[in-house]
């Protein structure tokens, strides 16, 4: 599959599932491969990234075995070696956090768009723990030499939930506490994984600590990704339809996305709420008169995976749209907005990048184009959806939605 072509929908009501959370899966195999004894992953995600950070894993020495969904893991000691995270960002970092602490040697390399991402908001507070960390100017790949970490006591000038998991990671090791305090609280799920595994952690608003802790196996349940259930949500907002997601992840560092549908006048239910170690539910929404988007700085870490689908969505309302400030927090990934822009334009969008982000005069009518979604799985997920909401349109290698949502074209569009 490296071209796909959308068709124009004139409806959508649908009630399906999607794939298992990317986050939380890279974690529970990271953390369980290092946690003593056995761990099972329930509906883990089998996406690319995930099945990198099996490769790694079982690399440093893990017993992973896979069975459907589930992910039986039992842990080791880490051999010194090295691994290629391939196209995951989330696992590069979780490890090099992770190996700084403990015995040998280790590389940490990944694929090259990987290698272009920044890993020096990690590296540079792990140095200050005593990491003895070797990168190339910033950059995969990295070299560890694991060695004795002192705390530390960091405020993170960056909102990033990578950065935050890779020093808490390092705390496991250290000698004393870790503390990190954050500008606006990320995503939580490697605090949440360490509870579950026994590890030490405290938090106290947006401040989190982590001591020295040895981690046991567990039993975990991966819900949905409510980051791969925005696209179909969206779809039928846009479309004045309905749409129901089944079993999705509720943590409420990650539900910005129904918070901002609700602001633009959206209808957003919750049933079926379980409140597990993470929180799921199955959520409907339903389209009316929609109001334009508006996000700023303080809202965007919440909602940092779901820009480009907003911005699809902003092509549909009528009205001026903007995104603002989200230059803080595209160190992952800086030309997003850029690619956004140039995906949505092609499909005859009103849309203007700004510094950090982007203006949308919406309600224009789209037109069937031809994208190019620059090896950004949430690129071509999100001009899939502008374009079933507008005119059609054609995406060439769709095949990078792999990534994070293999099967998003059958479930979604297709159906
Ligand atoms: C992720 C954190 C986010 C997000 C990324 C996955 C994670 O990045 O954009 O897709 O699993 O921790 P930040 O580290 O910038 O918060």
């Amino acid at each position: 599959m490296s071209k796909v072509t959308v068709p124009k929908l004139n409806s959508y009501d649908r009630t399906l599932t999607v794939a298992p959370d990317k986050s939380i899966s890279v974690r529970a195999v990271v953390l369980c491969s290092y946690a003593h004894g056995k761990s099972t992953v329930r509906n883990i995600s089998l996406c690319d990234d995930v099945l990198s950070a099996i490769d790694c894993m079982r690399r440093l020495g893990a017993n992973i075995t896979i069975e459907g969904n589930t992910a039986h893991i039992t842990g080791a000691p880490f051999r010194s070696c090295s691994v290629d995270c391939g196209n995951s960002d989330t696992t590069a970092r979780l490890l090099i956090g992770l190996l700084s602490g403990l015995n040998g040697v280790f590389e940490v390399n990944g694929n090259m768009p990987l290698a272009l991402r920044s890993m020096r908001h990690i590296i540079d507070p792990l140095r200050l723990m005593g990491a003895r960390i070797t990168d190339a100017d910033g950059h995969l790949p990295v070299r560890i030499i694991g060695s004795p970490l002192g705390g530390l006591e960091y405020f993170m000038p960056l909102s990033s939930a990578q950065i935050k998991s890779a020093l808490l990671l390092a705390g496991l090791n250290s000698s004393s506490t870790v503390t990190v305090t954050e500008k606006i609280k990320t995503r939580d799920h490697t605090e949440r994984m360490l509870k579950t595994l026994n590890g030490e952690v405290t938090e106290d608003g947006d401040t989190v600590q982590c001591a020295n802790s040895v981690l046991f196996g567990n039993d975990i349940t991966v819900p949905g990704d409510i980051s791969a259930a925005a696209y179909p949500l969206a779809l039928g907002v846009c479309l004045n339809g309905s749409c129901t997601v089944k079993n999705v992840g509720l943590n409420e560092t990650r539900t910005g996305f129904l918070d901002v549908l609700r602001k633009i006048g959206a209808k957003v239910e919750v049933s079926n709420f379980v409140d597990g170690a993470e929180p799921s539910g199955d959520i409907t929404v339903s389209g009316g008169r929609l109001r334009p988007i508006i996000i700023g700085a303080s809202d965007v870490s919440h909602v940092i995976d779901e820009i480009p689908i907003l911005c699809a969505l902003a092509c549909h309302i009528d009205g001026i749209s903007v995104i603002e400030g989200a230059w803080e927090l595209c160190n992952n990934d800086s030309a997003v907005i850029s690619a956004t822009v140039a995906a949505l334009k092609a499909l005859g969008a009103d849309i203007e990048e700004i510094d950090g982000g982007m203006i949308i005069r919406g309600g224009k009518k789209l037109t069937c184009g031809c994208i190019d979604p620059r090896d950004d799985h949430r690129i071509a997920m999100a001009a899939a959806v502008a374009g079933a909401a507008g005119g059609g349109v054609c995406i060439t290698n769709a095949d990078c939605v792999e990534v994070g949502y293999p099967s998003f074209f059958a479930e979604v569009i297709g159906g």
